[in-house]
C-alpha cells in the first residue's frame, strides 16, 4: 500500500519531531492534540529547526513549502483518511490505549497504526484497535530531525506487507530503518539502558566524577554525549520509567534503577527540560555537574 498522508498524535518533543520529519520528506501530516496550545508550542519547535535547516542549505525546497503540508487539529476525525497513524503521546498505557480506541473508530480501515514507544508492548496497545496486524512500531530518537534510526517493530500478529510498507516508509523519510521484534527495550534501549544505569552505579561506588566518566566514555569511545550529558538529554523521568518496564519483563538487576536515579527523579530533577539532573543548566552553554 502507498502511504500519502500521515497523522501524527501529539505534538511534543518526539511527536514534533516526527511531523517535521515526515513533512520535509514530502508527506501531508495532520497533528493531532487535546489542546490548541500544545500545537503552537510543536509548531514554534518545528519553525525554528526548520529555519536551521534552511540557513544550512539542506532542504530541497523552501520552508513555505513545507509548512503548507503541515497541518495542526484537536478533532481526531481529521485523521479519517490518514495511511498512517503514529502515535507519540506520553509514555501511558491506559491513555494510549485509549486513544487507540478512539481513532480506531474514525480512522479508516486500511491505516496502518504505529507507536513511537520506547517501552511499552506494542502487543498490548495493539488490543485496543480491532487492526491487530496493521498495527506495528516505528521507534524515532530524539532530535527526531538529525537523528538517522528508526527502529520498525512488529508483533507475531504483523501482516508482511504492513511491515515492509512501514519499513520503505522509513527509508522514504531519509531515515536507516532496522528490523526487531516486540521485545522490551526493542535493540537500542536494550543495550543502551544497562549501559546509562551502570555509568550511575560506576559513579555511585566511585569510579570517578560526572565530568570525568562523561569524557571518558565521549573521548574514549567516540560517543557523541557522554552517558551523563545524554541521561539528561533524554529525561530522567523518562530513563526511570524505562527502567521500570524493562525491569518488570525481565527481572534483571542491568535494567533496575541505581537509588541516586529515584532520588533524582523523586526532587523533580528531570535533566534538561527542567534545568537540573546530573548537571546544573543554569549557563545552557556551560552546563556544571551537580553535587550529588
Ligand atoms: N533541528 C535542526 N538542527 C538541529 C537540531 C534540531 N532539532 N538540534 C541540533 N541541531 C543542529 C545544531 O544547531 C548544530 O548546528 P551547527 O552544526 O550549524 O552548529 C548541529 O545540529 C549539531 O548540534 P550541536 O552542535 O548542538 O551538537 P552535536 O554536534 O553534539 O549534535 C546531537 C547534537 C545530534 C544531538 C548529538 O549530540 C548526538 O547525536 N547526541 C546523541 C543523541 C542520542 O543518543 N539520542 C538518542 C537518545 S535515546 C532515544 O531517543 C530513545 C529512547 O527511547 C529514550
Amino acid at each position: 500500500m502507498e502511504i500519502r498522508k500521515v497523522g501524527v498524535l501529539g505534538c511534543g518533543l518526539m511527536g514534533s519531531g516526527i511531523a517535521q520529519t515526515c513533512a520535509t520528506a514530502g508527506f501531508d501530516v495532520t497533528v493531532l492534540e487535546v489542546e490548541q496550545k500544545y500545537l503552537d508550542k510543536g509548531f514554534a519547535g518545528i519553525d525554528k529547526s526548520l529555519a536551521k535547516f534552511a540557513e544550512k542549505g539542506t532542504l530541497k525546497e523552501p520552508v513555505d513549502a513545507i509548512r503548507k503540508r503541515l497541518k495542526g487539529t484537536t478533532k481526531a476525525v481529521d485523521l479519517a483518511h490518514c495511511d498512517i497513524v503514529i502515535e507519540a503521546i506520553i509514555e501511558n498505557v491506559a491513555q494510549k490505549k485509549d486513544m487507540y480506541a478512539a481513532l480506531d473508530a474514525v480512522v479508516k480501515k486500511d491505516a496502518i497504526f504505529a507507536s513511537n514507544t520506547s517501552s511499552i508492548s506494542i502487543t498490548e496497545l495493539m488490543t485496543a484497535t480491532r487492526r491487530p496486524e496493521r498495527f506495528i512500531g516505528l521507534h524515532f530518537f530524539n532530535p527526531v530531525p538529525l537523528m538517522k534510526l528508526v527502529e520498525v517493530v512488529r508483533t507475531i500478529a504483523t501482516a508482511d506487507d504492513v511491515y515492509e510498507s512501514a519499513y520503505e516508509f522509513a527509508k522514504k523519510l531519509g531515515k536507516v530503518p532496522v528490523r526487531t521484534s516486540d521485545k522490551t527495550g526493542f535493540i537500542v534501549n536494550r543495550l543502551l539502558v544497562p549501559y546509562l544505569l551502570d555509568a550511575i552505579r560506576a559513579y555511585e561506588e566511585g569510579v570517578g566524577s560526572i565530568e570525568d566518566i562523561d569524557s571518558a566514555m565521549k573521548l574514549g569511545c567516540g560517543y557523541p554525549m557522554g552517558p551523563f550529558t545524554l541521561l539528561d538529554f533524554v529525561g530522567l523521568d523518562t530513563t526511570y520509567y524505562i527502567t521500570h518496564v524493562m525491569y518488570d519483563e525481565f527481572k534483571e538487576r542491568r535494567f533496575a534503577s541505581p537509588p541516586l536515579l529515584k532520588r533524582l527523579v523523586m526532587a523533580g530533577w528531570y535533566g534538561r527540560k527542567t534545568g537540573k539532573g546530573f548537571y546544573d543548566y543554569s549557563d545552557p552553554n556551560s552546563p556544571k555537574a551537580n553535587k550529588l
